[in-house]
């Protein structure tokens, strides 16, 4: 049962520790940097993950263009996302892609991440610390929820 995550995390790296930890655990899981490709074939993966910091309210815009370009119809999906302030909405218009594809997503996992966009730079940034160790390894518990 192969896994393939598709991620953007460039902000500071937290998106990218909750997939480190996912993927220590788990060899059969391959980690797609969006940056360093426009194309990949999953065809031959049974999962597959879409994951991203959260930027003006949604997946990066890469992450979502990779999504309409690359995902074939009907395969299973989830999502990891990491936020300044976290929202259900923020799961939305990556949601809407894998539907309009006919994937079933099989869940979906937010939590916090350190943030020093704009005007929080000023004040050392917010959610310092997170993704927690804690945030990690609930990560890895969803992973394995749906696997
Ligand atoms: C340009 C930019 C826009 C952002 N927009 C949002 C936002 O709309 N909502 C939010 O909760 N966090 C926002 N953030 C904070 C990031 O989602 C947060 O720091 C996230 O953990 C970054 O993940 P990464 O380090 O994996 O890239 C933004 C950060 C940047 C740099």
């Amino acid at each position: 049962m192969a896994t393939a995550i598709i991620y953007y995390s460039k902000h500071h790296g937290n998106t990218k520790k909750i997939l480190d930890a996912i993927a220590a655990e788990h060899t059969d899981v391959e980690l797609v940097d969006v940056t360093s490709r426009n194309t990949f074939d999953l065809s031959g993966y049974d999962k597959i993950g879409f994951a991203s910091g959260i930027y003006f309210g949604k997946f990066s815009e890469q992450i979502l263009n990779f999504a309409k370009v690359n995902l074939p119809s009907g395969k299973d999906v989830f999502f990891i996302a990491t936020a300044g302030n976290p929202m259900k909405s923020n799961f939305n218009a990556i949601a809407r892609i894998t539907e309009n594809k006919n994937c079933k997503e099989v869940g979906r996992y937010i939590c916090k991440g350190f943030d020093t966009f704009g005007p929080f730079r000023l004040v050392g940034g917010i959610r310092k610390g997170h993704p927690t160790e804690k945030e990690i390894q609930a990560a890895v518990d969803f992973y394995n929820s749906i696997i």
